[in-house]
């Protein structure tokens, strides 16, 4: 919402728009007894209230609670967006009443562009398109069985992780930038999954900044709530084309190789990739294979759901341990007493460690990395916490609401892993027998990635505290927890740790 900010509207021009869109509104209005919520203006409803209050989206959605409270609603433009903050709702909503509540909102025309046409697990309607994509994802690339598959993988990148802030901190002083190198580490086992390749630096650094510039054009724009402004965002809409047709051009060669590979090899190749599983997929309701731009579109959603999320994971795992050493030490202890002296720490010891167990899911719940879950809509007119709850509204669930709320959690505030330390404090990360934290999302759309993500924030974790104990950079300063929207909730101040290479 930030970019918003910084638009000015022609004088002339809106109230124009205005008038043309009070038109258009006045006579699809129906009486609802919506959430309530801010009162707007007319037309723009609360939008302009939201894009120019300086803060970020979700703090201005924190702002609200203490004044709407856990359920409530926004007018923005065109959009209704009702905003969930209830871990008892969540429950209703995205348990009880599932699949009511298991489709997607329209997309905006960006995102249209990029989800190409809605052919994507994240973005599908709930319904066979949708059902035929995450099965293929889940059971080929996700089940258990396959996570271990790819093992190898996940222990060069590691490696590869630790030689990478060996080397920084070694040339700059014991400084380490922790998010960019978490970042990297993560990209190239989801390249390797993805493409069945292992890449040279200079391919991944390309992918991964045009994957980037994605994100930069993915960021929600006011024609996207008002499209009757549209004309004026012209130049974004050509760089849109630009960004998808650069997007293409970097993966479509990627994935070429790949499919000769594949044609000559079919299933006796001894590598294994997601894209294997999409050259052919049988989606219902369709007659062919996906086409080669619907492959880009999978093969970005499969990047972009388990980089980001993870790395903002590891960045304020490390800034909460360098605040806490007690902490830190005794998780290096757990992590000496199962792994002994002189072994690196592998997946097989992460599922014997209670204690980075605990560590990695209070992380979870204090910093859940996106701080929403993605888009909700209703597949049919329902209610929810006695309110209608119409088809075309965007329904938000804002899961660090829940994380802070202080009926939900004993001092919500603190950083205490100790809350889920040999079963102290019980919550079900899926939700099924009650929500108390979603960084996952729960329900029939929660994060189908929620395994692999879990085995890669512990094995990091694990391994960054084996090789280096991490304190403040410069010494003697303070962690800075501000948060700052990007795609995830990042630090604002992006981390720089010390790092002293355990002896
Ligand atoms: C710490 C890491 C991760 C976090 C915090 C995270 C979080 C989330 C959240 C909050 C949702 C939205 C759920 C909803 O709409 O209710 C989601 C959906 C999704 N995630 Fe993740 N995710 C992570 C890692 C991954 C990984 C590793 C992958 C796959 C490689 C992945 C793939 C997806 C996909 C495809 C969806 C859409 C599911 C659907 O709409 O059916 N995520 N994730």
């Amino acid at each position: 919402m930030d970019s918003l900010s910084s638009l000015l509207f022609p004088a002339l021009v809106i109230p124009l728009v205005l008038v043309f869109l009070l038109s258009r509104s006045s006579s699809s209005k129906k009486k609802l007894n919506l959430p309530p919520g801010p009162p707007g203006y007319p037309v723009v409803g609360n939008l302009f209230q939201v894009a120019f209050s300086g803060k970020p989206f979700f703090q201005y959605i924190r702002d609200l609670i203490p004044v709407y409270g856990r359920i409530f609603t926004l007018r923005m433009g065109t959009r209704t967006m009702i905003v969930v903050s209830s871990n008892e709702l969540a429950y209703e909503a995205l348990i009880e009443k599932g699949p009511i509540f298991a489709t997607r909102p329209m997309e905006n025309p960006t995102r249209t562009i990029f989800s190409s046409n809605k052919f994507s697990v994240n973005a599908a309607y709930y319904g066979p398109v949708w059902r035929s994509l995450r099965r293929n994802m889940v059971q080929n690339m996700l089940s258990n069985a396959r996570i271990r598959e790819f093992r190898k993988t996940r222990d060069l990148a590691m490696d590869r992780l630790v030689d990478r802030i060996a080397a920084e901190g070694a040339a700059n002083g014991g400084a380490v930038w922790v998010l960019r190198n978490a970042r990297f580490a993560v990209f190239c086992i989801l390249l390797d999954m993805c493409f069945g390749v292992e890449m040279d630096e200079k391919t991944i650094q390309s992918v991964d900044d045009m994957m980037k510039s994605v994100l930069i054009v993915l960021d929600p724009r006011m024609d996207d709530f008002l499209p009757a402004l549209s004309p004026f965002f012209s130049k974004q809409r050509k760089k849109v084309q630009e960004v998808r047709k650069r997007q293409i051009e970097t993966l479509v060669p990627l994935i070429e190789k790949r499919r000769e590979k594949w044609s000559k090899s079919g299933s006796n190749s001894n590598s294994f990739a997601y894209l294997d599983t999409l050259f052919d997929l049988k989606v219902e309701g369709r007659k062919s294979a996906p086409t080669n731009e619907e492959l880009v579109t999978l093969c970005s959603e499969f990047l972009n759901g388990g980089t980001d999320t993870t790395a903002t994971a590891l960045e304020w795992a490390v800034g909460r341990l360098i605040e806490n050493p007690t902490i830190q030490s005794r998780l290096y202890d757990e992590i000496r007493a199962t792994v002994g002296e002189g072994k690196k720490v592998d997946e097989k010891d992460v599922e014997r460690m209670p204690y980075l167990n605990a560590v990695v899911k209070e992380l979870l719940r204090k910093h859940p990395p996106t701080y929403f879950a993605l888009t909700h809509a209703a597949t049919e007119a329902t209610r929810l916490g006695g309110y209608d709850i119409p088809t075309e509204a965007s329904v938000e669930f804002f899961s660090a609401g829940i994380a802070e709320d202080p009926e939900v959690w004993a001092d919500p505030e603190r950083f205490d892993p100790d809350r889920f330390y040999r079963g102290k404090e019980e919550a079900d990360i899926t939700g099924v027998t009650g929500v108390k934290m979603m960084p996952f999302g729960v329900g029939r759309r929660i994060c189908p990635g929620l395994g692999m993500a879990t085995v890669h924030v512990n094995l990091m974790l694990a391994r960054m505290v084996q090789e280096f104990e991490w304190s403040e950079f410069p010494a003697g300063g303070k962690v800075d927890f501000t948060e700052k929207l990007e795609f995830t909730v990042v630090m604002k101040n992006s981390l720089r740790a010390r790092i002293t290479p355990r002896g």
